[in-house]
């Protein structure tokens, strides 16, 4: 047994997530988690809401609320829509929490002792009409280099060239709308990164061979541009103070820690806010987790590669410059983009499935399997309604489901409510046990690598493999001639539906409960079976009582999806 630490990137608060937010972080990282928990492993699988940062505060404006209120609306709102997905943190915490002011200005502390900190002097867009200074997207202009005339000021949406306020032509207030802007001199806390680039080298260099290649390779490009000293400070309301007793006259001045200093330690405080939240002062140590843990604690983080950046360079040289031992990542999983019709999903834009409006249309199991079954590892991958309605009713309303309602009201209608014994197992039922132990094997290897889509190829399979059988047997023939034959057929096809209910439970875990609480098993803790156990299919013995589930996935008609792609908005490409 082994300890797994699972995070994945902090949702920004702004808003609902789309499905390909979903896809990127926090769905693998639950199925991944959920697989290790099965398999008997100590699991930890933190997530907390993003809250600190300039879009905040605009969201928060245009919601018309305190910033504190809406953050704190907006998390109960996204925390809900991840209930109804099912993921199962351990804790799902806020990066505006009080752990996380404490830990982050401890790290600020550190990080200026040993010498990586320095205050520079820097020329920045104040609004007299406005009182203040205008960080980021605060400030909107014309691109200097596509001539975008909504460009923010930290990102042109139109080129996505990364900018500086001060780049912006005709710039105004995000705020005011004030024109009348002037550039003026104040002073900000710089990480002085570039020192710690041969560190964060060698840490790379230690560990990208565990990362998938996405991840590297992401790593290696910034770290061959070169780490650049960069601002962790911002003139803001909301965000972690910088401390007073170590920078007096910029705690005076107001200034906070910019939201990408402030977040990726925010892992860290969620895990405190798990100790905290028990109250019992011992049985949740946070520090195990992540302060001199051992060996024993293998921590996978979870992101799309727009994230990869921060969590293989950035975020590490801020870990290795506090110079105390803080848990580094093991493996950085990044994904690709998945597309809207071969289109970028946009939360601006509001084009694509949001998570919330999914979770209104169909169950959670459907979305899950379809996006971590078509998981953009190797590429981007597309989502389109046509295909999502073709997965869903062939994998699993038709392999799945089907198999599992057929074989059980099958036999309910022959043999009664319990198991039927018949024959002794036979050479069909030797071949599917190997067939069956195999598959499970590649199952299991390709989720301890994080492959999930060959992971999702391979659970398909075990579903398949039973189909082949049940076709194969022809039960329903079989009855007429030899009942005997009959029931070991059914007996065996209800074996593997226990083991289905094993082995899915990551990615359609209601659907599993379903199918595991068909069977009346003296223990209702599924623990995991090894193919050695699998091959066997006798989990389930002759005379256990069963019932028979509600059909477990609907099929989507045609006229489903033509409604789902009117509403949506698909179709376009
Ligand atoms: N909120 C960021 C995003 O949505 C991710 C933050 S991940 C963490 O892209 F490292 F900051 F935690
Ligand atoms: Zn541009």
């Amino acid at each position: 047994m082994a300890r797994h630490l699972v995070t994945s990137a902090l949702p920004y608060i702004n808003g609902i997530k789309h499905l390909g937010n979903m896809v990127g972080s926090m769905l693998p990282a639950d199925v991944y988690s959920r697989y290790l928990r099965q398999r008997g492993h100590d699991v930890l699988y933190i997530c907390a809401t993003d809250e600190h940062g300039t879009p905040a505060e605009l969201a928060a404006r245009a919601a018309g609320l305190p910033v504190a209120e809406f953050c704190a609306q907006a998390h109960d709102a996204q925390k809900a829509v991840y209930d109804g997905f099912q993921l199962a943190f351990d804790h799902f915490g806020r990066s505006s929490s009080p752990q996380n002011t404490e830990i982050t200005q401890h790290f600020a502390r550190r990080l200026h002792e040993n010498g990586f900190i320095e205050e520079r002097a820097v020329r920045q867009v104040y609004s007299p009409a406005d009182g203040r200074f205008l960080p980021d997207r605060y400030v909107e202009g014309t691109c200097p280099h596509c001539a975008y005339d909504k460009a923010r000021g930290d990102q042109c949406e139109n080129c996505t060239r990364v900018l500086d306020p001060t780049d912006l032509l005709d710039p105004r207030s995000a705020i005011s709308g004030s024109t009348a802007l002037e550039v003026r001199e104040t002073t900000h806390l710089f990480l002085l990164q570039s020192r710690l680039q041969q560190e964060v080298e060698a840490w790379v260099a230690l560990h990208e061979e565990q990362w998938p290649q996405l991840s590297s390779s992401i790593a290696r490009k910034w770290l061959t541009e070169g780490l650049h000293d960069r601002a962790i400070t911002r003139d803001l309301e909301w965000g972690v103070p910088v401390p007073a007793d170590t920078w007096p006259q910029l705690a005076a001045d107001g200034k906070v820690f910019y939201v990408w200093f402030d977040a990726p330690i925010a892992y860290i405080a969620a895990t405190k806010e798990w100790s905290d939240a028990a109250g019992d002062g011992g049985t949740r140590d946070w520090r195990s987790w992540w302060y001199e843990a051992d060996d024993t604690v293998r921590y996978t983080q979870f992101m799309a590669k727009d994230n990869v950046p921060f969590h293989t360079v950035m975020f590490p040289a801020t870990e290795l410059g506090v110079r105390e031992p803080w848990k580094k990542a093991d493996v950085v999983k990044g994904f690709n983009w998945l597309t809207y019709y071969g289109g970028k999903f946009s939360t601006s834009q509001k084009r694509g499935v949001f998570t919330d409006a999914a979770l209104e249309t169909l169950p959670a199991d459907y979305w899950r399997y379809f996006l971590i079954a078509n998981a953009p590892e190797s590429d981007d991958s597309s989502f389109t309604w046509e295909h999502f309605a073709a997965t869903v009713n062939k994998d699993l309303a038709d392999t799945l489901g089907n198999f599992v309602n057929r074989v059980l009201s099958f036999s309910r209608k022959r043999f009664g409510d319990t198991v039927p014994a018949g024959n002794a197992a036979g050479a069909a039922e030797a071949r599917l046990g190997e067939e069956t132990a195999r598959l499970l094997a590649e199952y299991e290897e390709h989720m301890e690598a994080l492959r999930f889509r060959r992971a999702g190829a391979a659970l398909r399979a075990l579903w398949s493999a039973g189909n082949s059988y049940l076709e194969e047997k022809s039960p329903w023939l079989e009855i007429r001639t030899d009942p005997e034959g009959a029931a070991l057929t059914l007996r065996t096809a209800m074996n593997l539906i226990h083991l289905y209910a094993i082995v899915s439970e990551p990615f359609v875990p209601a659907s599993a409960a379903a199918m595991r609480g068909a069977f009346a098993l003296e223990s209702d803790t599924p623990t995991w079976v090894t193919p050695g156990q699998a091959a066997s299919l006798d989990a389930v013995p002759a005379g256990t009582p069963f019932t028979v589930p509600p059909v477990l996935f609907a099929k989507i008609s045609q006229e489903d999806l033509e409604s789902f792609r009117e509403r949506f908005g698909g179709g376009g490409a």
